[in-house]
């Protein structure tokens, strides 16, 4: 059975969190489609930290003796072996939670999901497709550089192909939360019946 990894960056607001209810929209129609079981990483339960002068050493010092195994790879290779990835985040700051570039520090592992050649860097990751929920206060626009960034780590890590579902402009006033929500689940809808 193939696997979706479903990694939940939704930090909560005080209210049911909008881009989650996206996520679990989107997975459960991904799921069906591929006949696959989703493994979750709640980014807002897990004990994260950004890497320091001393993780970072130690860290190196493993990856240079390709003591791949140890716990501190996990996370890369459960990004790494996954059949589908799917990244839920909301905008915030023009990008998105902090703790979710905290999990790309640890999943950016030399020789676990991307490896050096003497053509350049190479992917490792068995994911085709990776998809990116979020919901936004305003309008994303051109100031989109959560997905960016993402697209960019695509490329890094041999995920060839990537997509977004966004709800726009839910705190704007007198905002229209219902139908811009149905509106993102349509195009979801959409995109399972191509
Ligand atoms: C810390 C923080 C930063 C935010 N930054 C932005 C922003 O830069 N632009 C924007 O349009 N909305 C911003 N928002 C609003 C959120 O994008 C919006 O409320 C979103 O729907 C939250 O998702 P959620 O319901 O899953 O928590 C921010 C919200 C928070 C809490």
């Amino acid at each position: 059975m193939s696997e979706i990894l479903f990694i939940n960056a939704c930090v909560s607001n005080g209210h049911p969190s909008r881009t989650l209810l996206l996520a679990h929209y989107f997975l459960k129609q991904l799921a069906q489609n591929t006949q696959s079981k989703i493994t979750e990483i709640d980014l807002t339960k897990e004990n994260l930290q950004p890497l320091n002068e001393k993780t970072l050493a130690a860290r190196t010092a493993d990856l240079d003796s390709k003591q791949l195994l140890k716990p501190k790879f996990h996370y890369a290779h459960q990004l790494a072996a996954a059949d589908f990835i799917v990244v839920a985040a909301p905008y915030w700051d023009l990008s998105f939670p902090s703790i979710l570039k905290v999990f790309f520090e640890h999943t950016s592992a030399a020789s676990i999901t991307f490896t050096y050649t003497e053509h350049g860097p190479a992917g490792l990751c068995k994911a085709c497709q990776l998809y990116y929920l979020t919901t936004a206060g305003g309008v994303i626009g051109k100031y989109n550089f959560g997905y960016d960034y993402i697209r960019g780590l695509c490329d890094l890590y041999g995920i060839e192909k990537t997509e977004m579902f966004a709800a726009e402009g839910l705190d704007i006033e007198n905002a229209d939360i219902d139908t811009a929500m149905n509106d993102a689940c349509r195009k979801i809808d959409l995109y399972f019946a191509q």
